[in-house]
């Protein structure tokens, strides 16, 4: 059986948690490939709102098995309290529901103390972190001084964590930001965080996947963050550091390319963006702000306020090519309702010239943004379950969109909860 990828187009946030619960009942498994804790997949069913890091959105299924890949990087302090939270879900056996690669990396303390005081010494330039440690844990893990979940298996991983840990500290001293921490609590609640990790099951994930695959076995592969915060073809330093496009779920998970099935590429009916860097069809003015309350946007990891605009198909158009995007789902919808005018982006006026596909950099003193104007919608479409209840004029979004992409739109949601998602 081939393996699914579902993907964020934008720069994260655009509902794949949500999708990701809602097309679980399809698949055996569901497979987390990269990323860490600096990712909140939000999914709501039942009037309950929950927010995942790092285990898998198929978690509230009975059917599916739920694997972290040796993609992702681990922080047993967080992944301990989301399993805490998983408690109160009454008969949910998460033990016997996830299990964990023995390749994903460890966050250590110190990788979370390193990313503030990088960013501390950044000031104006800085990332904007999600401050977890992801972009230390991973340059560990290239530069081959990572320490794996596989290790925790071996007598002296303690001595192999001591002396990373006192690396960290030397590197910590030289920043110019003096960041303050106490080692020892940071310490002892990572060591019982490590405890609980390790009642759960540590596997080689490729083999299992490859088994799994062999047998027939469906599997969904969820990604983090989104395009555009893709270490490669991301907006470049505000990025992550890992590959979120589809060629993150083959080294993430051990999946071979010629193994994808269908690549779920997942987007907002608008554009939101946390953290640093640029953002061509950002708004400042009262539609951005209507954008951010009616879509309650603020981070599911830390709060933050999201920055919003209108779509951008330049973007878009060029996340749909880099992860060769089958099936497009689009959501928020529900969160356009209301405007006269909606204005989508189609090309770039790039150094005074048009151009339409994603140039190098997209700093605003080279870029100058081409909008469309379209027609809004005022129905409310939160209520509604049938394709056939869309209102004319988000037809014609959708329609011009699909054409601009030229892929079709499959999904179409309407509010956070499970059953507001409509099919085409
Ligand atoms: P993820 O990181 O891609 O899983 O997305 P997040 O969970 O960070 O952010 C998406 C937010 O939008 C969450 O609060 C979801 O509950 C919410 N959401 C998802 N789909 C829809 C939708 O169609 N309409 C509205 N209004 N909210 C949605
Ligand atoms: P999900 O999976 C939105 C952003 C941060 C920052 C940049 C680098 O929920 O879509 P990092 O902590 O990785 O060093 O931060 O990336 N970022 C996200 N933005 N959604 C996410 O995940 C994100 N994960 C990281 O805001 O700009
Ligand atoms: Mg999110």
């Amino acid at each position: 059986m081939a393996v699914d990828l579902l993907l964020g187009l934008q720069w994260g946030d655009e509902g794949k948690g949500k999708i990701v619960d809602v097309l679980t009942k399809d698949y055996d498994i569901i497979a987390r490939f990269q990323g860490g804790p600096n990712a909140g997949h939000t999914l709501e069913f039942d009037g309950i709102k929950h927010v995942l890091h790092t285990i898998p959105s198929g978690i509230f299924h009975d059917n599916a098995m739920n694997i972290i890949g040796n993609g992702v990087v681990i922080d047993p302090v967080i992944f301990r309290r989301e399993l805490q939270n998983l408690d109160k879900f009454e008969g949910l056996d998460y033990v016997s529901k996830i299990l964990i690669s023995r390749k994903a990396h460890l966050i250590l303390p110190t990788h979370r103390l390193l990313d503030a005081a990088s960013e501390a010494s950044k000031g104006k330039a800085k990332i904007g972190s999600t401050l977890k440690g992801i972009g230390p844990t991973y340059m560990d893990k290239t530069g081959r001084n990572g320490i794996r979940v596989g290790d925790l298996e071996l007598a002296d991983w303690k001595d192999r964590y001591t002396s990373l840990r006192d690396k960290h500290i030397s590197m910590i001293d030289f920043y110019d930001a003096k960041i303050e921490y106490n080692l020892q609590e940071l310490e002892a609640e990572f060591f019982d965080a490590i405890k609980v990790l390790k009642k759960l099951k540590f596997i080689d994930s490729e083999e299992y996947l490859h088994q799994a695959q062999k047998s027939g076995k469906t599997i969904l592969a969820e990604g983090a963050q989104g395009s555009l915060l893709d270490i490669d073809f991301g907006t470049y330093p505000y990025v992550t550091s890992s590959n979120t496009t589809a060629a993150g779920a083959c080294t993430g998970l051990g999946i071979a390319p010629n193994k994808i099935g269908e690549v779920f590429g997942i987007f907002k009916a608008y554009t939101t963006r946390v953290g640093s860097g640029p953002f061509p069809t950002e708004l400042f003015d009262a539609d951005g702000e209507t954008m951010g309350r009616v879509g309650n946007e603020f981070g599911a990891t830390t709060g933050r306020p999201r920055r919003c605009g209108w779509l951008d198909l330049v973007a878009l158009r060029y996340a749909v090519q880099v992860n060769g995007v089958t099936q497009l789902m689009m959501m928020k919808g529900d969160v356009l309702s209301g405007f006269d005018t909606l204005k989508v982006c189609t090309s770039y006026k790039y150094k005074g010239k048009t151009i339409e596909h994603f140039p190098y950099n997209i700093e605003p003193e080279n870029v100058e943004v081409v909008y469309k104007e379209m027609k809004g919608w005022k129905e409310d479409l939160t209520g509604m379950t049938e394709a056939s209840q869309l209102p004319k004029a988000l037809n014609e979004y959708i329609d011009f969109l699909e054409k601009e992409l030229e892929t079709p739109i499959k999904i179409v949601s309407v509010g956070p909860d499970r059953t507001q998602t409509i099919l085409r």
